[in-house]
Parts: C-alpha cells; sequence; structure tokens
C-alpha cells in the first residue's frame, strides 16, 4: 500500500545488497555469503574489508598487496593532527572529534572531488586507513603524550593499538581487536549505514558519507551503547551494588538496559555470542571474571525474567566494552573504534548503491494545518 506509514522504515525494503545479511529470527550474520563466525575465528579484518569492497576472499598474494596499500595510507596530514590536538585541548568528545577529523581528511584527498566506484573505493582506503591514525593521536593528547606515527608492517589491529599505547601488542590482544572489528564491520542497513547510503544517493562523495555515518553511530540507541553498557558496569562495580540490583532499579524507574534488544534480532545477536566466548577466554586466563561476571548474572536474570523470550536479547555492544576492557582500552574510545570498523561498511554500501543509484527520497504525511491564513509581520 502506497500510503501505508511504516515508522522507523521497520521491515521497508529499500535496495538490493550482495553486502550483508541478518537474520533476526534465528539469529545469523553473514558477510558476501559467509558466516560471521567463521569470518571472525578465521579471516583477518584486511581480509574481510577486501571481501566487502571487491566481491570475494582475497588469495594470500592479493591480501599482501591489498593490506601494504591500506597500510601505506596510514599516515595523516600535520593540519589535520593539529586540529585533532585542537580538539582533544577543547575537551570535545571523541566521536564528534572523529566526525570533525573525517571531513577534514577530504582536504588532503587528491582525488575527494571524484565519485565513480574505482575512486570511491580509493577515497575509502584512505579514510579506513587514517581513522586509527586519528583517534589513537586524540586519545594520546587528551592523555598529554604525543601522537606515536604509525607503523606500516603491523597489521591494521595492530597498529592501531600500538598507536595508542605505543608499545607494540602482544598477539592475544592483536588478535582479539582484530576479531572485534571483523564483527563490526558490517550489519545490513542499521541507521549508520543507512545515512552514508542516503548520503551516497545524492552522488555526494564518500567522505560525506563517512561524515554522516559517524553521526548516526554516535546516538545511544545505535553504537553508543557499547560505551553505555561498560558505564553500567563501572557504577554498578564502584557502588558495590548487587548487578542484578541494578537491573530490576532501572527497569522498575522505566529505563532500558543497554546492550539488550535489536530492530532486527529476536534472539542473541551471534557476534554477542563469539565476544562472549572471547570475555570468557581473556577472563580465564587472566584470572579477573568481574566483568564477565556481572554481565552473566544480567543476562541470566533477564532471561529468567522472560525479556529474551521477548525478543530483547544480548546485542553485539553487551559483550564489546567488556572485551576493550580487558585491551586497555579507555571507555568513550568504544564508540569510535565501532565507526573504525564500520567505516569498511559504509564504504562498501556508498560504492555498491552509487553503482545503480537512485536518489533516496521518502515522504512524510503531512499532519499539519492547511490553508492558514498569512498574517504579515507587522501585523501578528
Ligand atoms: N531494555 C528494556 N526494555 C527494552 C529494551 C531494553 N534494552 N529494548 C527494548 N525494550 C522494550 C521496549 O521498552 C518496548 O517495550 P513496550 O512494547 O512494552 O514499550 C519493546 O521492548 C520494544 O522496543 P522498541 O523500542 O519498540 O524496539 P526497537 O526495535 O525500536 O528498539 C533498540 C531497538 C533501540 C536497539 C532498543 O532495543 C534499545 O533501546 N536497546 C538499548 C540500546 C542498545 O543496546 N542499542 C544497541 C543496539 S545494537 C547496535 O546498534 C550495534
Amino acid at each position: 500500500m502506497a500510503d501505508e506509514l511504516k515508522r522507523g522504515l521497520e521491515g521497508v525494503l529499500v535496495a538490493e545488497s550482495d553486502l550483508s545479511y541478518v537474520d533476526g529470527e534465528v539469529g545469523k550474520l553473514v558477510y558476501r555469503g559467509y558466516d560471521i563466525e567463521d569470518l571472525a575465528r578465521g579471516a583477518s579484518y584486511e581480509e574481510v574489508l577486501y571481501l566487502l569492497w571487491h566481491g570475494s576472499l582475497p588469495t594470500a598474494d592479493e591480501l599482501d598487496a591489498f593490506a601494504a596499500d591500506l597500510a601505506a595510507e596510514r599516515d595523516v596530514d600535520d593540519d589535520v593532527i593539529e586540529t585533532v590536538r585542537a580538539l582533544a585541548d577543547a575537551g570535545e568528545r571523541p566521536m564528534a572529534a572523529l566526525r570533525t577529523a573525517t571531513s577534514m581528511l577530504s582536504a588532503y584527498d587528491p582525488e575527494s572531488d571524484e565519485s565513480d566506484e574505482e575512486a570511491t573505493l580509493r577515497q575509502g582506503r584512505r579514510i579506513t586507513a587514517k581513522i586509527p591514525t586519528v583517534l589513537a593521536a586524540f586519545e594520546r593528547v587528551r592523555q598529554g603524550e604525543e601522537p606515536v606515527a604509525p607503523d606500516p608492517d603491523l597489521s591494521h589491529a595492530g597498529n592501531f593499538l600500538y598507536m595508542l599505547a605505543g608499545t607494540e601488542p602482544d598477539a592475544v590482544s592483536e588478535e582479539t581487536f582484530d576479531m572485534a572489528l571483523t564483527l563490526h564491520a558490517d550489519h545490513g542497513l542499521n541507521a549508520s549505514t543507512f545515512t552514508a547510503m542516503v548520503i551516497g544517493s545524492t552522488m555526494a562523495d564518500v567522505y560525506s558519507g563517512v561524515t554522516g555515518g559517524i553521526g548516526a553511530l554516535s546516538g545511544p540507541l545505535h553504537g553508543g551503547a557499547n560505551q553505555d553498557v561498560m558505564e553500567v558496569l563501572h557504577e554498578i562495580d564502584a557502588s558495590s551494588k548487587d548487578p542484578v540490583q541494578w537491573v530490576k532499579d532501572t527497569r522498575e524507574d522505566g529505563g532500558r538496559i543497554p546492550g539488550f534488544g535489536h530492530r532486527v534480532y529476536k534472539v542473541k545477536d551471534p557476534r554477542a555470542k563469539i565476544l562472549e566466548e572471547k570475555l570468557r577466554d581473556l577472563a580465564e586466563s587472566s584470572g579477573d571474571t568481574k566483568w564477565l561476571d556481572y554481565t552473566t548474572a544480567i543476562e541470566e536474570y533477564l532471561t529468567d525474567q522472560g525479556l529474551v523470550e521477548k525478543g530483547i536479547a544480548p546485542n553485539v555492544d553487551f559483550y564489546s566494552g567488556s572485551v576493550y576492557d580487558s585491551l586497555g582500552i579507555p571507555v568513550d574510545m568504544y564508540t569510535p573504534i565501532f565507526a573504525m570498523s564500520r567505516a569498511g561498511g559504509w564504504i562498501a554500501h556508498v560504492a555498491e548503491y552509487q553503482a545503480d543509484n537512485r536518489l533516496i527520497r521518502p515522504r512524510a504525511r503531512y499532519t499539519g494545518p492547511e490553508d492558514a491564513e498569512f498574517v504579515p509581520l507587522d501585523e501578528r
């Protein structure tokens, strides 16, 4: 029905895409047909980027060349780093700083005004390579430290952790972070990807699409939830409150439990399952099971309360924060890290959509007054 109103575009099909598929009823996610679990456990983030951008998994030679090209683009112009310093000094929030810096990066891209598919992917490669440099520099400056230059010999995941800490990460940290990047790389037409696509559908450049995607992802109903989850866990810890009591109090006050519920998943998010397992491994090897204990208690309680059965189950954000915490990453960097990974998906969707573009332009049902009589300003 042409005039049927679908609030929040729920369930509305607006495009065809080969990129990723989410089956919310059974909790399945695939990128170009490959199960997320296989990719998370068996492929690096660089392989996943190649898959999303070029349509197939790379051979070893293709991957080497692709990863080298990506690593070669990590340096960021000094002007951008100076802006990042100014933003950090002004106390800007990390997602807002990332939004500003990503937009600024286009000034230093020699082909930022080109929007054919190949140019979009080259610009996308530069954006994807430079976002970690920008984020790590922002965090270092905030901590009163100098930014660390990227190391082209390290992987995408390893280099980010290196630029953040100033020392090379151990193998488990690098592998864990790489897995988290893979898990967040794409997810159908979520709010931020759709935002990037809407912008791309005007044939605007991919910098605009990614900048818009960052803005959409920053909200607490979307990417901001991973930070909220960790803040709750810290709050529970600081107040020595029983996690279940915190949940009861929050629900009594009509609040939502961050990290639970999803527009598409009606069962536990498959990414949450993988991250939960990772958290369990990390907790067992470090002997520090605090976050695992709290999250398990909350999930068990909400399961007993029938929430999970009603489809309000743990989403990816419920476990990602605890995993990042174990890597020593500050809480307000969690959503920017989500953006760092999802940029790969935004770029893939913009390139795919623009290849067979149709301007996205829905309608609203008008509910305002009709025939209002205009009164000139000096007579009002
Ligand atoms: N805690 C408690 N109740 C919840 C939660 C939650 N986290 N999520 C949904 N509900 C309840 C709602 O109160 C509502 O109940 P009602 O029908 O009695 O009013 C019902 O479930 C349906 O909720 P909607 O808001 O209609 O569902 P929607 O599909 O719009 O929401 C959303 C999805 C926004 C993610 C929601 O579940 C939420 O706010 N979750 C918490 C924030 C969060 O974790 N966001 C991350 C999502 S994943 C991601 O973006 C990476």
